[in-house]
C-alpha cells in the first residue's frame, strides 16, 4: 500500500560541517502535526531533479523523537553523487517545497538497554543524535565514539556536548569521545573499545563501509540482540549469473531476469506494480513475499533469521540462488 507523500517546506539550511548541510522541513500550515517518529527513523526525500533518473533519497531524522512540528536531516555531499546530494547542496533553497515520505525505522533503539554505546562515522552520527536525544529524555545512560577526518568534518558537536553535559549533570553516563583521524594519526580502535565494554551493553554503529566492517568483526561474538547497525547502502547487488526465472503467483505471470539487471528493473520493465524507494537495499520499501525458491539476499533490512527463513526479499538488490523464484505478486 502506498503511503501518501507529505509536502513540506524547507525552513532552514545550515552548514553543519565540511560538506554537510542540515535541512529543517516544516508543514505548509502552522500548527499541523507531522507523523510521529521513533529514534533511528529515516524519511525519503523525493527530489524534483536529481539528474540521474533516481530521485528518491533516504536520510535519518536527527531531531528529538516526539517533535512533530518539523523533521531535521543532514546531507553529506558525496563526491560520487549520482545527483541526490549534489542537487541538494547546489540547488535546494529555503522556502522550496519537497515531497517527503512518512518516517520509517530500520534502525530502532532498545530503550531498555542498561547502557547504549554508539559508534558513528561522519554523517552516520545523524540517527545516533536522535537516539541520544531520546535516551536523555528518558534518563538512560549512553556513550558515543564519533570518528571524523578532522574537527572541521564533525557535525553537531555543540549539540552532542550539551547532551553529554546534561547526562553528566544528572549523574548518568554520557561520555562523548570525538575522534579526529588526522589528529590521532589512526582510525578509531573499535575492536579495542568493544573488548572493554560492560557485557550487557547494547552497541550501535552507523558510518562508512570500512567502519561498519570493523564493527561487525569486533561484535561477531556478542549476542545478536545487543548489536545494531545501519548501512547507507547494500554492500553489493546480487550477481545475476545467467539470469533466473520468476513466477508471479497472484497475477499468474512469469518473467526472466536477464544477466546484469535487477529483479526490480525487470518487474518495472514488465509493468508490474511494485513499490520501491532507495534502490539500495536499505529502506525496505520493495519487500515482496517469497513463496518458493531461495533468494540471494543482499539487502540491509532483513535480520539473519529473516534471511534464513526465505519468506521475504528486497527486489531492488537481492537475486536468486535457485533457478526459479515464486513471488506473491
Ligand atoms: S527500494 Fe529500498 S530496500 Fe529496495
Amino acid at each position: 500500500m502506498t503511503t501518501p507523500l507529505l509536502t513540506l517546506r524547507v525552513r532552514s539550511l545550515t552548514w553543519e560541517a565540511e560538506g554537510i548541510l542540515g535541512i529543517e522541513l516544516v508543514p505548509l500550515q502552522p500548527n499541523t502535526l507531522l507523523p510521529a517518529f521513533e529514534a533511528g527513523a529515516h524519511i525519503d526525500l523525493h527530489l524534483p531533479d536529481a539528474g540521474s533518473g533516481a530521485h528518491i533519497r533516504s536520510y535519518s531524522l536527527l531531531n528529538a523523537p516526539g517533535e512533530r512540528q518539523r523533521y531535521c536531516v543532514a546531507v553529506n555531499l558525496d563526491a560520487a553523487s549520482r545527483g541526490g546530494s549534489r542537487w541538494i547542496h547546489e540547488q535546494l533553497r529555503c522556502g522550496q517545497t519537497l515531497a517527503v515520505g512518512a518516517p520509517r525505522n530500520n534502525f530502532p533503539l532498545d530503550e531498555a538497554a542498561p547502557l547504549s554505546i554508539f559508534f558513528a562515522g561522519g554523517i552516520g552520527v545523524t540517527p545516533i543524535l536522535g537516539m541520544i536525544r531520546r535516551l536523555e529524555a528518558i534518563g538512560r545512560p549512553w556513550r558515543l565514539h564519533h570518528a571524523t577526518r578532522s574537527a572541521a568534518h564533525a557535525p553537531y558537536v555543540r549539540e552532542l556536548q550539551a547532551l553529554s553535559e546534561a547526562a553528566q549533570a544528572a549523574g548518568r553516563d554520557g561520555a562523548l569521545n570525538l575522534h579526529f583521524d588526522a589528529e590521532r594519526g589512526r582510525v578509531l580502535d573499535i575492536a579495542g573499545l568493544i573488548a572493554t565494554l560492560p557485557a550487557d551493553s547494547h552497541v550501535y554503529c552507523c558510518g562508512p563501509l570500512g567502519m561498519l566492517g570493523a564493527f561487525e568483526a569486533a561484535t561477531a561474538t556478542l549476542p545478536r540482540e545487543q548489536v545494531h547497525l545501519e548501512y547507507f547502502a547494500a554492500k553489493e547487488a546480487a550477481a545475476t549469473g545467467g539470469g533466473y526465472h520468476v513466477e508471479l503467483q497472484r497475477s499468474a505471470r512469469s518473467l526472466q531476469v536477464r544477466p546484469g539487471e535487477t529483479l526490480l528493473d525487470r518487474l518495472l520493465a514488465e509493468g508490474v506494480d511494485v513499490l520501491f524507494s532507495c534502490r539500495e537495499g536499505v529502506c525496505g520499501t520493495c519487500e515482496v513475499k517469497v513463496l518458493a525458491g531461495e533468494p540471494d539476499h543482499r539487502d540491509l533490512v532483513l535480520s539473519a533469521a529473516e534471511r534464513a527463513a526465505n519468506t521475504r526479499m528486497m527486489v531492488c538488490c537481492s537475486g536468486a540462488k535457485t533457478p526459479k523464484l515464486v513471488l506473491d505478486l
